[in-house]
């Protein structure tokens, strides 16, 4: 059975922009597919052009496909729960906070700014028909050492992108929790204070 987007839409109390209700984060990625130069700089690009406080911009990214080394050494980095099925995904991108400017000053924002980012090019995947599953289940700290990281740069998530494939495909632990409802805190949770 092959998801579709009217499957995993968004029941949403309100009405919001289309992609924002279809984007959801499947496990069940076509191992097959790949990522053109293009495909990725674009999600790139549109990671690029967050805004951050002051324009600073404190985020880096490793970005690798898979079939590479980096790709091959990331997997190895996930908990174990996320690689059986993030090895199917046809890119991993690495979300890097830089944490303190070039003086050493502690750099407050940081992940804030990383997580807008990676926001944006989780809609810009939506928005060219792939998906994306955000991961923070990784060692931060093997991460930095394989990619010998400066201390002011610390992982903080990391990013699987690729195309949906048939459920059953999906190694059979996971197959439930890919067709189950998707749910949210209602507004009224959330919202402290509408005036
Ligand atoms: C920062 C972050 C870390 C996450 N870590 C994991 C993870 O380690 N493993 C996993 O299976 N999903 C992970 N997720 C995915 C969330 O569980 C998922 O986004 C959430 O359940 C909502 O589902 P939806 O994106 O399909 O709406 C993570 C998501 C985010 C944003």
């Amino acid at each position: 059975m092959t998801i579709t987007a009217d499957d995993r839409r968004a029941v949403t109390a309100h009405p919001i922009a289309g992609v924002l209700a279809d984007r959801w984060s499947p496990r069940s990625f076509d191992s097959t597919a790949e990522l053109t130069d293009q495909q990725l700089t674009t999600l790139l690009e549109a990671a690029r052009w967050a805004p951050s406080a002051a324009n600073f911009q404190p985020r880096r990214f490793i970005a690798a496909r898979r079939g590479t080394a980096e790709f091959h050494a990331i997997v190895g980095m996930l908990a174990e729960g996320n690689q059986p099925w993030a090895v199917r995904a046809s890119a991993l991108v690495i979300g890097i906070a830089v944490t303190a400017d070039s003086d050493g000053k502690p750099y407050r924002w940081a992940e804030y700014d990383l997580g807008q980012s990676l926001a944006h090019l989780s809609v810009q995947a939506h928005t060219e028909g792939l998906h994306v599953h955000q991961i923070g289940g990784f060692d931060p700290i093997a991460v930095a050492q394989h990619f010998e990281l400066d201390d002011s740069l610390v992982p903080v998530s990391v990013t699987a992108i690729g195309s949906i494939a048939d459920v059953s495909e999906l190694d059979e632990r996971y197959q439930a929790r890919e067709v189950a409802g998707r749910e949210r805190a209602s507004l009224d949770d959330l919202v402290l204070v509408f005036a």
